[in-house]
């Protein structure tokens, strides 16, 4: 199996008076996190680049790129529906490369290629600059072989591709890749490698050029983003830059880690309005011995000590989490004290997982998955049911209120109605004034709450 690159770059075996051939039409299809909605955004420039054209239907496509997940088992199961769904397509057409990146072809490298699957290549992360390399080499011989690129890197962040992925007024922009962290139930520091920062210049260039494209707000991405760090700058730092430095109405983050939420962090975010004022902080599970079986490096304490400092400072703050049930081990005395932290924090929003275990893990390898699919489902139910009673009172709490609202689309159910989110990260509905046909996608308004959901706020604006 090919797994070292010659150099044979298209760009040194053109002179620059050839013109660049049409290379296929390509279609990426992207699963997983909005990490990977930004690498996407990487391949499908990469490839741009070189002459590839973008395409939106697998059947017109030469080359399908599938942007997978290894998060969960179910990540995984979706994938290989997928690819099955593809035979058809390479049996029609064996020139037809389809090829898996992202975390799940690092996590099962060449074991892909054994389960006769219609599948050409597996190209990990850290790889994409080879890719338009890569297809070439496999297209050069009569017939395709097997093709695995599944090297880490200590340094790649794609740093002067700026991919634009952008919905709406909206943008992700990836600020670190990786993470150190090594919460035991978990893949990604094995498939995403170790941390790495991008240089703030860099960061601030991109958003000024998505803010000339009429982006208004951008989520600053990455495993662990609080643990930021390029040239002594850490995260706050490389806010502070973005906020001096560009006109972006809105900076929001996913995810930091609650290990590394300093006070001057918490300070920026009340102080600054363009600095959203939602956290995601998840906490995973609510008993400390658990927590410290997951290698999470925080207690349950000192987790509800950083949301009292965190409301103290910014008493609206919106706050979301992610939970896991049934962590190996996990008692029922122990799932309650989950349950027990979610009624006390009480949350905006949650999202909410049973355990799954992963191959490589540190949990996998130390800890049997010894709690059962019944208790699993039974735990999980219980939790949703909670976490749906408290985002309905949340959410019936600012009813009567108003907000700003930075307005993102016209609302999915009705042309008549719009829908934008309030500084704390709520999505708010409300309908378009009679008489007003002014453009309000990109701006932000004033809404007054009129009526609530667990889910959705609605209201009228309020001039
Ligand atoms: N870097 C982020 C998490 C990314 S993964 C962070 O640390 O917050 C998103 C979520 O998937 C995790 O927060 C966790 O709740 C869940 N998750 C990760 N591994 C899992 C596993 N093996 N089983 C179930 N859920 C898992
Ligand atoms: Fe996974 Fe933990 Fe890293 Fe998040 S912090 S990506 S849960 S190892
Ligand atoms: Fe999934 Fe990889 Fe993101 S495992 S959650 S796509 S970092």
């Amino acid at each position: 199996m090919q797994s070292l690159l010659k150099s044979n770059s298209l760009e040194s075996s053109l002179n620059e008076s050839e013109q660049v051939p049409f290379l296929g039409k390509v279609f990426v299809e992207t699963y997983g996190c909005q990490m990977n909605e930004y690498d996407s955004g990487l391949v499908k420039g990469i490839l741009q680049k070189e002459s590839y054209e973008l395409v939106s239907s697998v059947e017109e496509s030469d080359l399908i790129f599938i942007n997978t997940c290894a998060i969960r088992e179910n990540a995984h199961a979706k994938i290989y529906t997928k690819l099955q769904s593809l035979g058809y397509l390479k049996k029609r057409n064996p020139k037809l490369l389809i090829g898996i990146l992202g975390c799940m072809a690092q996590n099962l490298g060449e074991d892909l290629f054994n389960q006769e699957l219609p599948l050409d290549l597996v190209v990990g992360p850290d790889n994409y600059r080879n890719l338009p390399q890569i297809i070439q080499e496999i297209r050069s011989k009569a017939q395709f072989a097997p093709y695995q690129l599944t090297s880490l890197s200590r340094t790649e962040t794609y740093d002067e591709i700026e991919p634009q992925v952008i919905n709406g007024i909206q943008a992700f922009v990836t600020i670190m890749r990786g993470c150190n962290n090594f919460c035991t139930f978990c893949v990604v520091p094995y498939t995403r490698g170790r941390e790495r920062s991008r240089p703030v210049s860099s960061i601030v260039k991109e958003i000024n050029s998505l803010v000339e494209s009429g982006v208004k707000q951008v989520t600053l991405l990455g495993q662990n983003v609080n643990s930021y760090m390029h040239e002594g700058h850490d995260f706050a730092a490389l806010v502070k830059a973005i906020l001096e430095q560009s006109t972006i109405e809105r900076i929001r983050f996913s995810s930091p880690h609650p290990k590394d939420f300093p006070m001057h962090l918490i300070d920026l975010m009340a102080k600054e309005e363009r600095f959203s004022s939602y956290i995601h902080l998840p906490i995973q599970a609510g008993n400390s011995k658990v927590l410290s079986e997951m290698n999470r490096s925080y207690t349950k304490e000192e987790y509800l000590d950083l949301v009292r400092n965190i409301r103290s400072l910014i008493p609206n703050v919106g706050l979301s989490t992610d939970i896991i049930v049934g962590f190996p081990g996990e008692t029922e005395e122990e799932f309650q004290e989950t349950l027990g932290l979610v009624q006390e924090v009480e949350y905006d929003m949650a999202y909410m997982f049973k355990y799954s275990e992963r191959e490589g893990t540190i949990a996998q390898r130390k800890l049997p998955d010894n709690v059962s699919e019944k208790d699993k489902s039974d735990r999980l139910t219980r939790l949703v049911e909670l976490q749906t009673l408290i985002s309905a009172k949340k959410n019936f709490e600012k009813v009567g209120r108003t907000y700003d609202v930075l307005v993102e689309n016209t609302s999915k159910k009705s042309k008549l109605d719009l829908n934008g989110k309030t500084p704390c990260g709520r999505m708010v509905v409300f309908p378009i004034p009679h008489g007003e046909s002014q453009d309000w996608i990109g701006k932000t308004v004033k809404v007054h709450i009129t009526h609530s959901t667990s889910a959705t706020l609605k209201g009228n604006w309020v001039g």
